[in-house]
């Protein structure tokens, strides 16, 4: 039968304390002015690369390798910490909506067979990211969910959008618009009431994670159920091409619009009898709204009214919480996490970022699932992140307040496990200000340095590893990886995650005589981590997991 039990490494000993630290956005390219990792003070992190190939190697951190549909699918947080904590490949919620919208079978499931009561007489509503980013949502799933939907009797349709700007390129969202607005006047043509209905940039309305700041919930709230917003407009290309006007604006943050009728009515607040589909697949940015819709206890904003609806997620956000109850597709089941196995063994368990990726330590690590194991071998420690600001107004964010949390659970010998996340080069990073950009992978190197200072003093190990790439790489580049131009022959600004792989760098006093990196596991990538980590506690892997990446030479 089952057990958790590990078996024990053959030759590693038990007992040595690990620190693991994720670098988040931190990824390897060829070293150019674009590349703030690059051009950063770094000397921590470049001292790591010196031990390469036997304690510094890359790891695949994009694509297939982290359970994305396609090579071209650049990684993301969401799956890279999947893959770091399950130690395998697991095809994620991008891939399962393809998937069910391929075979059909999203129409005949529960979460739509429910929302589809509401079709004869209601709206459906649809809220979500608008991009082709991969990340959160795509819109070709968008575009296949609206024909589908009506289809199958959705006569009356509004969508309520958020602008991207951060996974794709900046002002790409007015294309975006278009495209959409395109596919409803062909619904229109076919008699079916199709509009966009209010939006507003990602960062500013709706998608704030891990309860950050419920301000921008609330924005989104009030835009998209109450439909009130400071800005109205009559058509949503206009609304986004005249809001980019004004000074500084982009994509992330433009302001909330609601779209108006020719009486300045707003076309599509959400009322009793409605149905809702939160249309994105990943869960970090949509947790919120989704209790906001869902929960009849809610004391976070005051929501003014609260709708009747039929509400469903694309995905489920949070297997514990059980939110949304209602999901159009099956998340994947990430079960038996090495941060489970390694609580049932024995490890004692310390993790801590600052808000805004605290719950990439802990729920993304632990496949999606909020709190503890075992609340007497674990700690998790959220250090509140700034808020009201865009991250390039203080680029060293608490990479310095982590890094003294790492380093205080690493000398109080309460753990065997103190893992961490730095999230300077990927918040930094997704501003696209390049010389904030270069402040915060200072910053992050700096956090690593006082880690490991600490793991020395210990006798401990380290292993250093990144999520996916952000940081090293700032600008949009052409096929043959020059930057390219805008028509106006200005580079363009890259603010999302790239394609490339990850540095890993294992070390410390404490890691045996004769361990170093295999050269037989080319392709390894995020998910050959965690196999690695719990050889490093002194275990054997699981025999599903992905494969170890080190070996023990005598
Ligand atoms: C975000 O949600 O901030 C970006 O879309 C992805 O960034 P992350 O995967 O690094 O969190
Ligand atoms: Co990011």
């Amino acid at each position: 039968g089952f057990s958790w039990k590990l078996a024990d490494h053959p030759k590693l000993p038990k007992g040595k304390t690990i620190a693991m630290v994720v670098l988040d956005g931190w990824g390897e390219a060829k070293p150019d002015q674009y590349n703030c990792i690059h051009i950063a003070q770094t000397p921590t992190m470049d001292s790591l690369k010196e031990g390469a190939p036997e304690k510094w190697r890359l790891v695949r951190a994009h694509g297939t390798a982290v359970g994305l549909p396609t090579e071209d699918d650049m990684g993301n947080s969401e799956v890279g910490h999947n893959a770091l904590g399950a130690g395998r490949i697991f095809a994620q919620g991008a891939k399962l909506v393809d998937l069910a919208l391929a075979s059909g079978k999203i129409y005949d499931g529960e979460g739509f067979n429910y929302i589809k009561e509401s079709f004869k007489t209601g709206t459906l509503h649809l809220i979500g990211l608008l991009s082709d980013g991969g990340v959160h949502s795509r819109l070709d799933q968008v575009q296949l969910l609206l024909k589908g939907s009506a289809e199958r009797g959705a006569k009356r349709i509004r969508v309520h959008i958020l602008t991207d700007g951060r996974d794709v390129l900046d002002g790409s969202s007015v294309g975006f618009v278009e495209t959409l607005e395109n596919d409803l006047a062909d619904l229109r043509a076919k008699g079916i009431d199709a509009q966009i209905a209010s939006g507003g940039g990602r960062m500013y309305v709706t998608m704030d994670r891990y309860e950050n700041d419920w301000e921008v919930v609330k924005r989104g709230w009030d835009a998209q159920v109450l439909g009130e917003a400071p800005h109205k407009f009559k058509s949503a290309v206009e609304a986004v091409k005249k809001l980019r006007q004004e000074p500084k604006a982009n994509d992330q943050y433009l302001p909330p619009f609601v779209i108006v009728d020719d009486n300045g009515k707003p076309v599509g607040p959400i009322v009793d009898g409605d149905a809702v589909v939160t249309f994105n697949f990943r869960a970090d940015r949509m947790v919120m709204i989704a209790k906001s819709l869902e929960y009849e206890d809610f004391d976070k904003f005051d929501r003014v009214r609260v709708p009747k609806i039929r509400y469903a997620g694309m995905l489920q956000y949070d297997g514990e919480l059980k939110l949304p109850s209602r999901y159009l597709v099956s998340p994947p089941e990430i079960e038996r996490t090495s941060g489970e196995y390694l609580v049932y063994n024995g490890v004692r368990t310390f993790a801590c970022s600052e808000t805004v990726k605290f719950g990439h330590v802990t729920f993304f690590w632990n496949g999606n699932r909020s709190g503890y194991f075992n609340p007497e071998m674990e700690e998790y420690v959220e250090i509140p992140s700034d808020s009201g600001i865009t991250f390039n107004v203080n680029p060293k964010m608490k990479a310095l307040e982590i890094a003294v949390k790492a380093r205080d659970a690493i000398l109080s010998g309460k753990f065997d496990q103190v893992r961490v996340n730095l999230p300077n080069g990927d918040m930094v990073g997704h501003t696209g200000d390049i010389e904030a950009t270069i402040v915060a992978c200072k910053a992050a190197d700096e956090a690593v340095k006082m880690i490991l200072d600490a793991v020395e003093q210990v006798g401990g190990i380290y292993v250093v590893t990144a999520d996916h790439g952000n940081a090293e790489d700032m600008v949009k580049r052409n096929k043959s990886g020059q930057p390219q131009l805008d028509k106006n022959g200005n580079i363009q600004i890259l603010t999302s995650h790239t394609l490339e792989p990850v540095p890993i760098a294992i070390g410390g006093p404490g890691l045996a005589p004769g361990v170093r990196f295999r050269s037989d596991v080319p392709a390894g990538g995020l998910a050959n981590v965690a196999a690695t980590v719990m050889n490093l506690h002194g275990f054997e892997a699981p025999g599903d997991y992905e494969p170890t990446l080190i070996e023990v030479v005598d």
